[in-house]
This record gives structure tokens, C-alpha cells and sequence, in this order.
């Protein structure tokens, strides 16, 4: 292998796919199942799902696939796609025209190739490993922004953000008074992809999932930027944290970040 160009183009295309029947499921009722208090899931994530196993697996039989809703198939050769169908459901069920698909394709542990795909907008973000990141076919990079002062940043909250301690508010009281301003937009792979193409400086989030990162930490990377844990330490797709910024922003970051874990200790020793 090597060439990823063909697998890419083929998870495009379910990309597209599972696009225009989100966009056209967008305005329609649809059905709201509950996986807890405030996470939710609708019948087109599902659906969305659907297209692009059917499309992939006919393409490459011998891949796995690690996608959110349920599908978990290990690979029989090396190929494993992460997928999430639907990233921003909970904007999807609000009509709130802000999510995405994301797929990323790992080849012996590596992120080899990913894409976000904005179907509001026409967007397709791509990146194959080595090759740079683009936008609709057009080379992107991260923003020039040194001073976090002047940095937009980006973050989220976890679906268990009412019963953990660990849930970011902390982290977000600590920045929103630091940087320029930070945004909680609800896709965390289009909060990546944004920060891949310099709209945004920063973004930081805990608990998130392979499918929600896997594609967008590589377009960071392959666009100029730095991906890495809270510690500054080599960030792994199924880890617990992620930090990804232009990297002009990454050692100022990880210290808002640290400030938030000593405050965390103070309080336990107390
Ligand atoms: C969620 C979004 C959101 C992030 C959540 C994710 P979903 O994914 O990426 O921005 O804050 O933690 O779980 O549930 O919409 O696929
Ligand atoms: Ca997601
Ligand atoms: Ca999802």
C-alpha cells in the first residue's frame, strides 16, 4: 500500500452519500432515541451509518470498521476505518446546521488518511498522511496567531458533564478569560478541521471518542499544526484528552490546561 488517493476518493463518495441524506433528513421529523440524560442519537445517524459501511465494505472486504453507532467489525487484513456518520447530532436534532461525517482510515496503528464533510456547506476536508490537508482541493493551513490573547479557540463538553468533576468547565472558565473568545460549536471533527484551515487558533476537549478525532487530529497535523494529550505528550486517537492548536499556541495552552489539574490537587489535599 502506500497510495492512499484511492481509498480516499471511495470514502469521499460515502462520504457524499451519507451527506445528501443527512442534509435532506435535516428538516424532516426524525426519530430521537436517548443513550442518556442528555446524549442523544436519531435514526439518520443510524442511516448515515449505513451508507458508508455498505460502500466501504463492498469496496475493501478485508477492512474493520470502529464507527458510534454499534458497528465494530475488526479487520481482517490491516485497513480499520473510524467513523462517525453523524458528529454534531445533538445540532442534527435541533436543525442546527452545524455537523458533519468524519472517516479515517488506520493501517497498522497509524492514521493513514481522513476526511470531514460538511454537507450544509459543501466542505470536504481531507488529509493523506504526508501529503499536506485541503479543502475542497485546496491546500489549507493553520493560522499564524501567537498570542493566545488573540486566539479564537474551540472546545466541548462531555455527555457526562452533570455527573463528573472531570468535565471541563474548569478548563473553560480558565481560557474564555485568556484568549480572544472560544466557541462551543457541538462537532468536535469540525472544531478540528477548522483549526486545519486557520479559522480557529486552538481547541481542546476531554472524553472524546476515535471516530470523533481520529480524522481531524491528522488534517491539524498535515495543515502545520500540533496534536498532543494535555501534557504535551504524543496524542494517541483513544486517548483521554486532546489539545490540537496552530502550534505557535500549544506550550501556552497546555499551561492553562496544567493550571486546571494543580487547582484540581490543591482542592483534594485540602
Ligand atoms: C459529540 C460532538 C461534540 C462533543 C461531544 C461529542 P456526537 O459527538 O463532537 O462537539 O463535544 O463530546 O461526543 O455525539 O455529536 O457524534
Ligand atoms: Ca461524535
Ligand atoms: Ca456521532
Amino acid at each position: 500500500m502506500g497510495d492512499w488517493k484511492e481509498f480516499l476518493a471511495e470514502a469521499q463518495q460515502s462520504a457524499r452519500e451519507a451527506g445528501k441524506l443527512l442534509k435532506r433528513g435535516i428538516g424532516e421529523g426524525k426519530k430521537i432515541y436517548y443513550k442518556g440524560t442528555v446524549d442523544l442519537v436519531t435514526d439518520f445517524d443510524k442511516r448515515a451509518q449505513e451508507v458508508i459501511f455498505e460502500r466501504l465494505s463492498r469496496a475493501f472486504p478485508g477492512h474493520g470498521f470502529l464507527a458510534e453507532e454499534g458497528l465494530s467489525r475488526p479487520p481482517e487484513k490491516d485497513g480499520l476505518w473510524i467513523v462517525d456518520p453523524l458528529d454534531g447530532t445533538t445540532n442534527y436534532a435541533h436543525r442546527v446546521p452545524i455537523f458533519c461525517v468524519s472517516i479515517a482510515l488506520q493501517f497498522q496503528q497509524k492514521i493513514v488518511l481522513g476526511l470531514v464533510y460538511d454537507p450544509m456547506r459543501e466542505e470536504m476536508f481531507e488529509a493523506i498522511e504526508g501529503q499536506g490537508a485541503f479543502l475542497n482541493g485546496q491546500p489549507i493551513q493553520v493560522s499564524q496567531v501567537e498570542d493566545l490573547n488573540h486566539g479564537l479557540l474551540a472546545t466541548g463538553f462531555p455527555y457526562d458533564v452533570r455527573e463528573s468533576p472531570i468535565n471541563n468547565i474548569d478548563h473553560f472558565n480558565d481560557f474564555v478569560v485568556r484568549a480572544q473568545a472560544v466557541r462551543r460549536c457541538g462537532s468536535a471533527a469540525l472544531d478540528l478541521s477548522y483549526v486545519a484551515c486557520g479559522r480557529f487558533d486552538g481547541f481542546w476537549e476531554l472524553k472524546l471518542k476515535p471516530w470523533d478525532v481520529a480524522a481531524g487530529a491528522l488534517l491539524v497535523q498535515e495543515a502545520g499544526g500540533r496534536v498532543s494529550d494535555f501534557k504535551g505528550r504524543e496524542f494517541r486517537v483513544d486517548g483521554a484528552d486532546i489539545l490540537a492548536t496552530n502550534g505557535h499556541l500549544h506550550e501556552a495552552m497546555l499551561s492553562v490546561l496544567q493550571m486546571g489539574k494543580l487547582r484540581r490537587r490543591e482542592k483534594q489535599n485540602e
